[in-house]
């Protein structure tokens, strides 16, 4: 499974990527308003730092304010994936860019239908948003495991990307049912490395060592 970091923050990426844990990275309009950098800076500062694909997203919802932001945002770098809302034109806006060979990511998914409709207008990715389905007490990993049995079904070359991770287990079910990429906040990254039975190990190894005899 593919690990992405869910940011726009260059010292988070600059600290999951010494660890190995960035494949890519999604940011969003809210991640990257807190950088108070431009999208575009912020998505050229991303590029130079990492090598996997690099999720920027479009600010339009009509058909040629995306198709034009997107082309925009792909002459950044070529590892750029322009991310498209989840809507009617937005289906039209992945077919003309993937015709173009622009790579594209279709976000703010909460059903298994739009998921389906996603792979059919030949998304690169796709990004179901677990944690906001949670919110309202709906079963956001129950999506993920309807997406990856229909994709799987009929083999299509969208890939899942798990986002709106809100904690560890999010990440744990992804895995275990198959999702191809978690895009995780640093933060979710950090909570998966630590286990107290680790730390304990650790303090009982120090303390045995202190008694061997010349170290
Ligand atoms: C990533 O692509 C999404 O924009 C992000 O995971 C959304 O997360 P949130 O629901 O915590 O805002």
């Amino acid at each position: 499974m593919k690990f992405y970091i869910d940011t726009a923050d260059i010292e988070e990426i600059r600290e999951a990527n010494a660890r190995g844990l960035v494949d890519g990275v999604t940011t969003n309009p809210s991640l990257v308003a807190k950088t108070g950098k431009s999208n575009k800076d912020v998505i050229a500062e991303i590029c130079k730092e990492v090598s996997g694909l690099v999720s920027a997203e479009v600010i339009s919802t009509d058909l040629d304010g995306m198709v034009k932001e997107g082309v925009e945002l792909a002459k950044i770098a070529d590892n750029v994936v322009v991310k498209i809302p989840m809507c009617d034109q937005g289906l039209v806006a992945v077919r003309r860019l993937a015709s173009d060979g622009i790579k594209t990511n279709v976000t703010l998914i909460f059903s298994p239908l739009q998921a389906l409709l996603v792979a059919k207008a030949g998304a690169t990715l796709c990004s179901p948003f677990v944690g906001r389905l949670d919110d309202i007490a709906n079963d956001g990993m129950g999506l993920i495991n309807q997406i990856t049995q229909i994709y799987s079904t009929y083999n299509y070359d969208t890939e899942v990307l798990v986002a709106s991770v809100r904690h560890p287990m999010h990440v744990l079910d992804s895995a275990l049912m198959g999702a191809d990429i978690v895009t995780c906040p640093y933060k979710v990254m950090q909570q998966m490395i630590d286990h107290p039975l680790t730390e304990k190990g650790i303090q009982k190894f120090l303390a045995d060592a202190a008694q061997i005899p010349n170290g």
